[in-house]
């Protein structure tokens, strides 16, 4: 990632041009799932990661764990966990529903030259619990708020990334070995697209569609 100079506090660079290419970063972001095999320089996703813990988080409690899942007998517990639950997920659907669920690709797992998950430590201490009393669940959207951070920051690199929770986490907690008190909150993998596309991969297989803003915005 190329650092630039920062500008002095009350110069924001954020105009109209900024502006329509950030909405571009925001339309093209895709859930990736189809990789090219080549590889991702690991400094990129290093890079990717410190960006990411720039999100917000709860009381500036940071509780988001990252682990690059680099040995291939851990990739396999989690693809077997995956191939699991998703076979125990379709068997959810019945008739051409069903159909159409067997025949979408929902994980890049084999394919993805990298693979990332991320979790949430319950039990850190940092942040003094601020804001969490009365909803401790705040912790873990922290963690999504830095999911959302990174999936942002690699398309503007270029690079896809797809979002897999079609999996036992205890499972995947296990294989990865990680402290009791981290809860699985996502499971990434990475790798250059090796297609683009405008619209989510659900919509074009019709599996769903998308909702229109003024369906979902209440005014009370
Ligand atoms: C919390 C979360 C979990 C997801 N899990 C999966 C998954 O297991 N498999 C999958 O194919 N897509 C998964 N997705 C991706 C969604 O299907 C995708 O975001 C949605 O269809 C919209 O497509 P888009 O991200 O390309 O806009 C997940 C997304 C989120 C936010």
């Amino acid at each position: 990632m190329t650092k630039i100079k920062r500008p002095p506090p009350g110069h924001l660079p954020f105009d109209a041009t900024f502006r329509a290419t950030f909405r571009d970063l925001v339309l093209w972001r895709r859930d990736v799932r189809r990789f090219r095999r080549d590889p991702v320089p690991d400094k990129l996703l290093d890079d990717l990661i410190e960006l990411a813990t720039h999100a917000p988080s709860v009381g500036l409690s940071q509780p988001w764990r990252f682990v690059k899942v680099n040995s291939p007998q851990r990739r396999q517990a989690v693809w077997e966990s995956f191939a699991a639950a998703n076979e125990e997920a379709l068997k959810e659907y019945e008739g051409t529903r069903r159909a159409n669920y067997a025949s979408l690709k929902l994980a890049g797992l084999k394919e993805a030259p990298m693979h990332l998950a991320v979790f949430a430590d319950e039990s850190t201490t940092t942040g003094g619990g601020l804001g969490r009393q009365t909803m401790p669940e705040t912790l873990r959207y922290s963690v999504v708020s830095a999911v959302q951070t990174l999936w942002l920051a690699a398309r503007a690199e270029g690079l896809g990334m797809g979002w897999v929770s079609i999996l036992d986490p205890a499972a995947v907690t296990r294989a990865l070995d990680v402290p009791a008190s981290w809860t699985l909150v996502a499971y990434l993998d990475l790798g250059w697209p090796a297609e683009e596309h405008l619209d989510p991969e659900l919509e074009r297989h019709h599996w769903e569609r998308r909702h229109y803003t003024g369906d979902l915005v209440f005014e009370r």
